[in-house]
């Protein structure tokens, strides 16, 4: 019996590694299921693909105030949204899916081969506080490519190109 409790622990312990409960607590309790899911907001409206095409944004609090000058404004959240908005400071957002600066990565180029974001992000519209749902290590990445028959040579991912 023994023998086999530790590896199942250490089977738990690292799955809850790897798959945290909750996503980080956010400055601001923004939820995806609420505007991206109730509300029916595109993810565009507040993810636009700027040229070159490689980052996908995090809004700015002006953004959110095209709504939130007039919606729920007694709200103590929306307090603090315009409180950042009026001193112009900058939402501290903790990011969720992010990759060291030494790997090359283009939304662009991936959205033309037709990945939703789903396939890389999960079910973001049916969730209030994201956390990474899919893998994004090297290791994730060359499993898609392997599939997709894209590159696996390092320079790949790992040379800029222009
Ligand atoms: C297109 C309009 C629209 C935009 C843009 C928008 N919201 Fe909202 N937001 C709403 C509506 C509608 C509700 C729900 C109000 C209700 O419960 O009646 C809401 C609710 C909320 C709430 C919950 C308030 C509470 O305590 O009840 C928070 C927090 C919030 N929004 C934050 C944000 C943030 C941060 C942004 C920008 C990233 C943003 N919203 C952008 C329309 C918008
Ligand atoms: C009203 C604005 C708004 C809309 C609409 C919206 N988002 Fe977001 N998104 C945000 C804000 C604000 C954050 C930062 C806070 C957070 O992580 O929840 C964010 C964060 C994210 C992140 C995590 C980024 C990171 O690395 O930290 C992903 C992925 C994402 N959104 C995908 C989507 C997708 C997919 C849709 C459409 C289904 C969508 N968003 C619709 C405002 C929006
Ligand atoms: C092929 C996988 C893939 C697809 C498809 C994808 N993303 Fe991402 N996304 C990533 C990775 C990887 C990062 C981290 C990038 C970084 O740190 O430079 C990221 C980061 C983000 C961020 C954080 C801000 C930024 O620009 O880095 C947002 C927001 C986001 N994605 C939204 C979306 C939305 C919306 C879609 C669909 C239109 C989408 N993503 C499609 C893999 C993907
Ligand atoms: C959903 C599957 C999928 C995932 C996940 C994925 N890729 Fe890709 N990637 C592709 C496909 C398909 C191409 C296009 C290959 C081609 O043009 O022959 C591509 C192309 C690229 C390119 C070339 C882009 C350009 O500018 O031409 C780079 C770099 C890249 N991927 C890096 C990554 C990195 C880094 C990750 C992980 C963070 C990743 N990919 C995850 C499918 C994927
Ligand atoms: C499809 C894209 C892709 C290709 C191809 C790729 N890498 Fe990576 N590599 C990544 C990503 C993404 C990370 C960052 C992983 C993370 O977040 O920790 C990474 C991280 C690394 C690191 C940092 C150490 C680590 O493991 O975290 C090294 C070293 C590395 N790669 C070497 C290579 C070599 C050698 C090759 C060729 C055999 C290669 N990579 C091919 C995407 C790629």
């Amino acid at each position: 019996m023994r023998l086999l409790l530790i590896p199942a622990l250490l089977l738990v312990a690292l799955a809850l590694a790897q798959a945290p409960a909750t996503g980080p607590v956010q400055p601001i309790p923004y939820s995806h299921a609420l505007h991206a899911g109730k509300l029916k907001l595109k993810c565009a409206m507040c993810h636009e693909n700027k040229d070159p095409g490689e980052l996908m944004g995090i809004p700015t609090a002006a953004k959110c105030m095209t709504c939130h000058q007039a919606v729920k404004t007694d709200a103590e959240p929306i307090q603090k949204l315009r409180t950042f908005f009026e001193s112009k400071r900058e939402i501290p957002w903790v990011r969720v899916y992010q990759i060291p600066s030494y790997v090359f990565f283009s939304h662009r180029a991936h959205t033309e081969t037709g990945a939703t974001c789903q396939e890389c992000h999960g079910s973001v519209a049916t969730t209030d506080v994201l956390k990474r749902e899919t893998d994004i290590s090297m290791g994730g990445c060359m499993t898609c490519h392997r599939q997709k028959k894209a590159p696996l040579n390092c320079t790949y991912c790992h040379e800029p190109r222009n």
